[in-house]
């Protein structure tokens, strides 16, 4: 049943029923993804906020489970993290009531169910208004716990060593990146020999509403020291769709694996589905590339999406993945028979990708939601892989060099595609 919905993704993640936002507490134990998210169980807008709570054996098919945090005295249940300690999980959120401070609750059934801590909330400020979405995490570099939380338009980092009494170390930011908007859903991993810092912001993205941008640097569990000037801005996903990115908390082989919430604050509760509002985005892998004198995260989907590539077609459907060798120039047009589209354009002279969905179904929600977005691509790209669902489009080039995140609404799916200057291979994706 949960497929029969027009808009319902074949193969991403969504809550069976009621609104969703932020990916929430992700972790990785014993064979099973955790995802808990932002969820509103009475209604699809934004509302009532408590932690749901799905899992997955292989990334990709979800099972829904019981609600995993609800509301009490202190507000309802914002943005946070899990880790995992022994045989224990913790979860960090933000207890939203007439202040915003962090709590924390403790489960001893696999994530399952969670006892708040009787000592919550567990850290509080009386400065600023916005102060939320803690990420904790052990650093293994300089054998401590850490926390990372936004506040304002900085973020704020904070030590334990028990997990309960969390000691103020440093805060990040000021000067740094774009600053359009609030701070929202850090993260701080190391990947290679550096760290990155994750910064979700609200408004600011570079095509509007909320967008995922990020800093490379170095952290030494007190301090992180950003390696770029002050101005150098960096996106992770040049879509307009991809928000509140986090990662999996202990994901295996040392993997940097992340979800985004596949929505825009500009149109998130007005988006026409019905059962359910948002999905989230295919899962990736995050390394490092370079180039020129700068280091980025490079973006690719997690390799969980090679199991479920099927069989080849001969034309897109509702729920299938792309492969184009591109040419110097590349044009890709999808479109339907009701004369909906979507184009797309490699522009290897200016190395350049764009995505237009002016036309590409019902826009008419929100005069922000129809758009072009245009990526730069760090260098030739020799492939790109184009993953379709009901009501999504996402581009990797095969490098990992550049993802782009756009929502789209047809009312049948396209069925066409035509490239020029360049071969496509279609694959069906197995649900
Ligand atoms: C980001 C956000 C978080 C907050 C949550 C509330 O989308 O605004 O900062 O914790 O959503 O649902």
């Amino acid at each position: 049943t949960q497929n029969r919905e027009h808009f319902r993704p074949v193969y991403h993640h969504t809550p069976l029923y009621g609104w969703m936002n932020d990916p929430n507490g992700m972790f990785y134990k014993d064979g099973v993804w955790h995802l808990y998210y932002q969820y509103n169980p009475y209604g699809s807008q934004w509302e009532n906020m408590t932690w749901g709570h799905s899992t997955s054996k292989d990334l990709i098919h979800w099972e829904a489970q019981p609600l995993a945090i609800e509301a009490d005295w202190l507000g309802s249940i914002f943005s946070g993290s899990c880790v995992t300690n022994g045989s224990e999980v913790v979860a960090f959120y933000t207890s939203a009531g007439h202040h915003q401070t962090q709590s924390m609750a403790v489960s001893k059934d696999g994530g399952r169910t969670f006892k708040k801590y009787s000592g919550n909330p567990i850290l509080t400020t009386s400065d600023i208004a916005d102060f939320r979405d803690p990420k904790a995490f052990w650093n293994e570099d300089a054998k401590m716990w850490n926390l990372i939380l936004a506040a304002g338009q900085e973020m704020r980092i904070y030590s334990s060593k028990d997990l309960k009494a969390w000691k103020y170390e440093s805060s990040f930011g000021k000067e740094y990146g774009n600053h359009s908007g609030v701070w929202e859903c850090p993260d701080l991993f190391k990947i290679d020999n550096k760290w990155v810092l994750i910064c979700n912001i609200n408004p600011g993205g570079p095509f509007g509403g909320s967008a995922t941008q990020y800093f490379v640097g170095q952290f030494d569990g007190h301090k992180f020291t950003c390696e770029s000037m002050p101005k150098v801005t960096k996106w992770l996903d040049y879509g307009k769709d991809h928000y509140a990115t986090v990662s999996f908390y202990n994901a295996p082989d040392n993997r940097r694996t992340v979800l985004a919430w596949m929505s825009n604050w500009q149109y998130a509760n007005q988006v026409p589905t019905k059962q359910f509002r948002s999905a989230n985005s295919i899962p990736r892998d995050l390394g490092l590339f370079r180039h020129g004198e700068e280091t980025y995260v490079s973006v690719i989907p997690s390799k969980e999406m090679l199991a479920v590539r099927g069989a080849k077609i001969k034309n897109p459907t509702e729920a299938c993945e792309i492969l184009i060798d591109t040419k110097s120039q590349t044009e890709i047009v999808l479109s339907n028979n009701k004369g909906e589209k979507v184009t797309m354009k490699y522009d290897g002279q200016q190395q350049t990708f764009m995505m237009e969905r002016v036309k590409s179904g019902d826009v008419s929600f929100s005069e922000a939601f129809p758009a072009v977005t245009v990526a730069p691509t760090f260098g030739t790209v020799k492939q790109l892989r184009i993953f379709i669902d009901r009501c999504s489009i996402e581009v990797f080039d095969a490098e990992g060099k550049m993802a782009m995140t756009n929502l789209v609404f047809p009312s049948e799916p396209y069925n066409t595609l035509k490239v020029k200057g360049g071969k496509a291979t279609i694959y069906q994706v197995k649900n």
